[in-house]
């Protein structure tokens, strides 16, 4: 099976299960890990912040961050089909209070103006006062799409402007930056706190880190108590963390060209891939109403995909465990797959 269902699927390298193996641990609670204190301290730099906090789960760095940066009954601003919108079980109001407001996004991004439309008289006792935008980079739902710098920079401004907090959802920031050709620091350091996930592009089987500066790193630290995801020798994980930081960024642009040479080769036998939404590791295919459907014929054709939130849309998406050949065969496999031949009539 060549299974292109998520990045999230990868099996760890054998580097990298030797990096694990052999990681000097402690209890990461005390701060006594010595290869978890080495990751935030890495990562704090990787990310452009004061300090950085290991956590278990993007998930859970996306919800520390809401929750340090806001209080109840504030309102969130962030693209409707964001994780956070989407993915993370009402979260926001649930751990910390909010009102979340979902802005029309094109290729999950909204600009600064959509922001100012938003916000709220905050002398008012009856009104939740806008206080945080969160954006995310890449844009999962929109097909792994990138924020362009300039929008980025463009947004942050206005945000300072009118006193709002920022936060980035950069589970798949090493993508965007990839994509962009500048270090992750250099997007993530323009926002008050930013989510890494380990378990995406970088092939790690868990981990993700939040940044930001050391005050808001302190608190971050008792949400990491508060969320129930302060653990003890992490320093297992945390090995994998640092062997994907040393051997599983660069290559990332590997995935990227992966993802094109599919798309155009898909393209090319007239499979309905829209190019220009290819801009990191993952290709969307429209594949017509019958989705399941072809999904079902995908699979008997050895090739695995997922669904997105497009009614006729399924996605493919290139990871650490795709090759090359594995390139090759689903250029072939998929049209195959998608062309229905239909059976003549009996007369
Ligand atoms: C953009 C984005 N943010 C956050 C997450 C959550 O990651 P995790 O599964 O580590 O909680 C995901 C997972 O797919 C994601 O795509």
């Amino acid at each position: 099976m060549i299974d292109f269902r998520s990045d999230t699927l990868t099996q760890p390298t054998p580097g990298m299960r030797a990096a694990i193996a052999n990681a000097a641990v402690g209890d990461e609670q005390k701060r006594e890990d010595p290869t978890v204190n080495e990751l935030e301290r890495r990562g704090a730099e990787f990310l452009g912040h004061e300090e950085a906090v290991f956590l278990p789960t993007a998930t859970m760095a996306n919800q520390i961050a809401l929750q340090i940066l806001t209080r109840p009954g504030d309102a969130l601003l962030v693209e409707r089909h964001a994780h956070i919108m989407l993915s993370e079980l009402g979260g926001p109001a649930a751990h910390s209070g909010l009102l979340t407001i979902g802005l029309q996004g094109t290729k999950g991004r909204f600009s600064p103006d959509q922001v100012v439309a938003e916000i709220r008289d905050r002398t008012s006792v009856h009104v939740a006062p806008t206080r945080l935008v969160s954006i995310e980079n890449t844009h999962n739902s929109a097909g792994g799409r990138v924020w362009p710098l300039e929008e980025i920079d463009a947004l942050v401004a206005t945000c300072r402007e009118h006193d709002l907090a920022v936060h980035l959802d950069g589970a798949r920031l090493v993508n965007a930056a990839v994509a962009c050709g500048v270090d992750p620091a250099r997007i993530g350091g323009a926002f008050d706190t930013v989510t890494l996930c380990f378990s995406k592009a970088l092939g790690c089987p868990l981990g993700a880190l939040i940044a930001g500066s050391q005050e808001l790193m302190h608190e971050a630290r008792r949400g990491k108590h508060f969320f129930g995801g302060a653990m003890r020798q992490a320093g297992i994980v945390a090995a994998g963390a640092l062997y994907a930081l040393d051997h599983h960024v660069e290559r990332i642009a590997d995935d990227h060209a992966r993802a094109r040479r599919l798309a155009e080769g898909l393209v090319d036998a007239g499979v309905n891939v829209d190019l220009e939404q290819v801009e990191t590791n993952f290709v969307q295919i429209d594949v017509g109403l019958d989705r399941a459907d072809a999904i079902e014929r995908l699979k008997e054709n050895n090739v695995l995909v997922s669904t997105t939130v497009h009614p006729t849309i399924v996605r493919a998406v290139t990871h650490l465990d795709i090759t090359d050949d594995d390139i090759d065969e689903a250029i072939a496999a998929i049209p195959r797959a998608l062309t229905r031949t239909e059976v003549p009539a009996a007369r």
